[in-house]
């Protein structure tokens, strides 16, 4: 991972930093950032040990830390404030804190906290100022781009030492044991490993990485992200019971993870799985190849034929896995029956966005055409914006 200072960003740094002053009434020790995500392709294969090819996007979240040392040395005190939300300051105690018992955004770096202790390092008190333009709730990891700004920063102020995947590991601890999602590592995993220019194939049974061009622009073509406006939390129980299903069909088809089921063995799962469990297990099943097919593609012949991957990955997930919803169906058709050369729902699904790759001649009309089609299904206007791959978490200044 990059932790080298980025001069380019001096400018967002430097403000963030001011702002820092003006609250905590001494400069940060330093200012870093983690982008968000989109997922290209393989949803809710990662917590099946199998593939997915995420990217980091330019739109991340920033924070600047100190470490605190009181007039008797060091002390406990947690002070955190964001430029969102209206929770205000939040004071919280280094030295006790637990699961469950943090709401709001504070939970994010409190979270990376509590995950940095439990692997045995001493974090003294510290202020910390947070500010994101990722859209929050929108699916794009705006919390996890949180939790990977705050451990870079906090493995570079303690000199812990900590690769990206052991970041990668903490993070996803402090999401499952303190903010209590039941997620896995796709999304920390692009924040901390992305880099311009490039998707992230990651494996998610070895953590192992191969970084794909994916420079849509060169194809004449953009990446749309339509955000849906639906919100979703994957704390919430359609995320955990898609994540029981998928246990349970390991677990009659007696293999570790789902990853350990092909294509080819799904006919003999079909005679050994309730109805419900077999699509289930079908959607991971044909997504993980999808992926893999994916990325022979972009490597083989570039983006502008992995169109019929992207809509077949929508499917399966409107109609096995069950966790499309009727804002992201109207998106996805609507793109692409005006031009969108491919379109699926991105993320953990139940809302939050599209992505839509759409030739540049025709993204104006994607566009309106999504507009007029939400206010005619009486639904809250969506949001539009293009994405790009991103450099991964690194330290500003
Ligand atoms: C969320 C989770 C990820 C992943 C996706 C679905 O983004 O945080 O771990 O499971 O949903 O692919």
């Amino acid at each position: 991972m990059n932790t080298t200072t980025c001069t380019d960003a001096g400018g967002v740094a430097d403000s963030l930093a001011d702002r820092f002053e003006a609250t905590f009434g001494a400069a940060p020790d330093g200012v870093w950032a983690a982008p968000g995500r989109v997922n290209l392709i393989g949803e809710h294969t990662d917590y099946n040990e199998g593939f997915v090819l995420p990217f980091a996007i330019d739109k991340r979240a920033r924070t600047a830390v100190r470490l605190r040392e009181g007039s008797s040395g060091k002390d406990s005190r947690v002070r955190l404030l964001s430029t969102f939300g209206d929770q205000g300051l939040v004071a919280a105690d280094a030295a006790s804190l637990s699961p469950g018992a943090v709401k709001g955004w504070a939970k994010y770096p409190l979270g990376v906290v509590w995950a940095l202790q439990q692997r045995g390092l001493d974090v003294p008190g510290f202020d910390l100022l947070l500010d994101s333009n990722v859209p929050l709730g929108a699916g794009l990891s705006s919390s996890h781009a949180i939790e990977c700004a705050v451990v870079t920063a906090m493995n570079d102020l303690l000199g812990a030492g900590l690769t990206a995947e052991d970041m990668v590991t903490l993070t996803h601890h402090a999401e499952n044991a303190f903010v209590g999602a039941p997620t896995g590592i796709m999304d920390q995993s692009a924040s901390l490993r992305g880099a311009r220019g490039h998707a992230v194939f990651l494996d998610c049974r070895d953590q192992s990485v191969e970084l794909v061009p994916f420079q849509a622009q060169d194809a004449g073509l953009v990446l749309l992200v339509i955000d849906t406006k639906v919100a979703h939390s994957h704390a919430d129980g359609g995320y955990a019971s898609r994540r029981a299903s998928c246990e349970l069909g390991a677990e009659v088809l007696g293999v570790k993870a789902l990853r350990d089921v092909g294509v080819a063995d799904l006919e003999e799962a079909g005679g050994l799985l309730d109805p419900v469990t077999f699509r289930r297990v079908r959607h991971i099943v044909t997504e993980n190849d999808r992926v893999l097919q994916a990325v022979d593609t972009l490597r083989s012949q570039g983006p502008a034929r992995i169109g019929a991957l992207l809509d077949a990955s929508h499917a399966s997930m409107r109609d096995d896995f069950e966790i499309s919803c009727p804002e992201l169906d109207l998106a996805v058709d609507t793109a692409r029956s005006h031009g969108a050369i491919g379109a699926r729902m991105t993320g953990g699904g139940f809302g939050g966005s599209a992505i839509a790759l759409t030739p540049v001649r025709d993204e104006r009309q994607v566009r309106d055409a999504v507009v007029h089609a939400f206010v005619d299904a009486g639904f809250t206007a969506p949001d539009f914006f293009t994405v790009t791959p991103a450099a991964g978490a690194e330290r500003l200044s």
